[in-house]
């Protein structure tokens, strides 16, 4: 089966064509058109000029995916589109091409939760031939993104359950607004964990010897918080003398500071639920330090459950990931349901707040 995946929910204009086999995912194609330098000057992502450049960009980056792929219109079993959450003037670009590609080519259509795309990015096999299991259930997901962080079970495929989220801002959104207090550009993520590594070598804690929160790390729920360590850079900043090593020394601490939080949360989340499998998911999980640090705390605490993360090129928004939960979608459904989706092109809305489920 070969589905195409359309990912518009921020600021990447994203077409993948995955392929599956005896249940293996394998990516075709995955194309990513970035908007990030046109974003980076108003240091976060507006959604007009977003919509405008996903507008541009969505057609040629469709005709890319499909040349790479070697793939015509008439092979393509299913289109899966992000529904939502998201931008809206952004996912309205992303949802339409794709009722009108459904419409057209008379494919069936479903709608993806773009939450539940970054969870099976993890099912996308790197290497085809690899002879690695599928994950096993339950699954603990730690979902790290720039608009969510949460702790999911999940004891059968599409099946979630929010053991765990923050309350305030998600670890992505902290992480680009410590960029901003630290005159770093955008997004954060990236440069911050740059920084970081400059700072920890030759490992020491920081020149400044700051010390920042660990935001909710002993509460006894699975939720978090992170606006509060972001202000307490800003103090930090305010207080210290501005320059280059103060940079560094902040990156570094608020990196650690985060991960400390993120993995503690997901090793009592573990001993509590005791998964089969660990999995990370969404754009945080690009970040080098949390991959390590968390891979060595399972290792430790959790002998028993797999770690699971998913390739760096389907970590930040992609299509790939969208396709890949698409398939499992449809692997679930009905057939009653399986002829209803060639008609979804009719009722399809993109949905800004659209809810895991
Ligand atoms: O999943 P994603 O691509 O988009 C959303 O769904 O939000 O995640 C984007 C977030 C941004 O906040 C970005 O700063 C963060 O992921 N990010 C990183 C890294 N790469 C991207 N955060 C920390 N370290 C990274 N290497
Ligand atoms: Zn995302």
């Amino acid at each position: 089966m070969i589905i195409l995946g359309i990912e518009t929910s921020c600021d990447e204009t994203a077409v993948a064509l995955v392929k599956v086999q005896r249940n293996r995912l394998e990516a075709l194609s995955n194309i990513v058109s970035s908007q990030i330098k046109l974003h980076a000057k108003w240091g976060g992502v507006v959604p007009n000029l977003a919509a405008r450049e996903h507008l541009k960009n969505i057609l040629p980056v469709l005709k890319t995916a499909l040349k790479k792929a070697k793939v015509r219109p008439s092979a393509i079993d299913l289109i899966a589109v992000t529904q939502g959450p998201g931008l809206i003037p952004a996912l309205l670009i992303g949802t339409n091409a794709a009722k009108t590609l459904s419409y057209v080519w008379q494919k069936p259509l479903i709608g993806i939760h773009h939450i539940e795309g970054h969870i099976y990015a993890n099912f996308i096999r790197v290497n085809p031939k690899s002879k690695i299991q599928n994950p096993k259930f339950p699954i603990l997901c730690l979902i790290v993104s720039g608009g969510h962080t949460q702790l999911i079970l999940m004891k059968k495929h599409l099946d979630y359950k929010i053991i765990g989220q923050t309350l305030d801002d998600a670890v992505g959104e902290a992480f680009d607004k410590t960029a901003r207090i630290l005159g770093l550009g955008y997004p954060g993520g990236p440069i911050i964990s740059q920084l970081a590594t400059r700072n920890s070598q030759p490992k020491k804690k920081n020149n400044f010897q700051i010390c920042l929160p660990r935001p909710m790390i002993n509460s006894k729920d699975f939720n978090f918080s992170f606006s509060g360590l972001k202000t307490a850079v800003l103090y930090k900043m305010k207080e210290l003398q501005k320059n280059k090593k103060l940079q560094e020394a902040l990156a570094y601490e608020f990196q650690q500071a985060a991960i400390d939080v993120l993995v503690s949360k997901t090793i009592k989340a573990a001993e509590k639920y005791n998964p089969k499998t660990i999995m990370l998911a969404g754009g945080v999980s690009a970040n080098q330090e949390l991959r390590k640090q968390l891979g060595e705390f399972i290792e430790k605490n959790i002998p028993s459950a797999r770690y699971i993360l998913p390739a760096l090129s389907y970590s930040t928004d992609n299509a790939a990931m969208v396709a890949a939960a698409g398939y499992f979608r449809w692997r679930e459904m009905p057939a009653a349901r399986r002829k209803e989706a060639l008609r979804n092109w009719q009722t399809l809305q993109a949905d800004a707040n659209l809810e895991l489920a």
